[in-house]
């Protein structure tokens, strides 16, 4: 008898980069849990869970579920997002606090969850989604730039205490990617001509063209694969130079 297809969870799976890694694994022979707050669309080998990553309370429940319903996951990726950018002098509470609830605290609390089970089986994969802005600033984006750090400084530390239990866990740090997320007051960024001349014209985006959502699903794939057996509690910048040009 065949042995069954991994299992995966990926969050913010029902657009942009989490979409992409959805059908990504699915395509490399996982059998995917796509949780998003929004709905998931439909697609072989593909079943979509509601979450709001920010209820901590939720998340055993619906990893819980998940097991009983899918099967034991072998892999995480963490993917669901949210960017509200403001300038310092602007940004309030609620704001910080709900860019940090989705992109820091839900994510080290779902790493957490479901690697104690991937450990407790002796094998599992996490990847989480960061950002390049996990590592160099830019005005307005104080909640968001702290909680990628965050998240990084967690993917370190899970990396150490789950690895002697077979669970490999990094982060993906991604540049600019054309999703909706690059569409601010309604025109996309990366269509705008301060990108045009800045980052394509005067080169500094070495490989000139933002990242289609399918190149970070690429990476993402290797990490979370059987083949990955020894690279663990690392940053992979995908970002097509971005960070390596002054
Ligand atoms: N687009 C970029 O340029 C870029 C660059 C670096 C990092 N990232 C990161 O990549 C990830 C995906 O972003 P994207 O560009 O695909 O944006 P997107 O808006 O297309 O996707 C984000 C997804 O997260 C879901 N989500 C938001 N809040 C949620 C919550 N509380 N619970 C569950 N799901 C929730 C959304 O519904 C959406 O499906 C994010 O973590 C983002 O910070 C994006």
């Amino acid at each position: 008898m065949e042995p069954a297809a991994p299992v995966a969870l990926v969050t913010g799976a029902a657009n942009g980069i989490g979409r992409a890694i959805t059908l990504r694994l699915r395509d490399d022979g996982f059998r995917v849990a796509a949780a998003d707050i929004e709905p998931v669309g439909p697609a072989d080998g593909v079943t979509g869970y509601e979450l709001d990553v920010s209820d901590l309370e939720a998340l055993e429940p619906l990893v819980s579920r998940i097991e009983q319903h899918v099967g034991p996951l072998a892999a995480l990726v963490n993917v669901a997002g949210i960017c509200l950018p403001e300038p310092v002098d602007r940004l309030t509470l609620d704001a910080y606090r709900r860019q940090h609830a989705v992109l820091m605290d839900g994510p080290v609390w779902l790493a957490r969850t479901a690697g104690l089970r991937m450990a407790a089986r002796g094998y599992g994969r996490i990847v989480n989604i960061t950002s390049v802005h996990a590592s160099v600033g830019e005005p307005g984006t104080l909640a968001y730039d702290s909680a990628k750090a965050g998240l990084e400084a967690a993917t370190r530390t899970l990396a150490i205490e789950l690895g002697p239990r077979g669970v490999i866990v990094n982060s993906v740090a991604p540049g600019f990617v054309r999703t909706r997320m690059s569409v601010l007051n309604g025109v996309n960024e990366l269509d705008s001509a301060w990108f045009r001349d800045i980052y394509q014209g005067h080169g500094k985006l070495p490989l000139r063209h933002p990242a289609e959502p399918g190149e970070i699903a690429g990476a993402v794939s290797y990490l979370v694969s059987a083949d990955n057996t020894y690279c663990t509690g690392q940053r992979l910048v995908v970002d097509g130079g971005l960070t390596v040009t002054f």
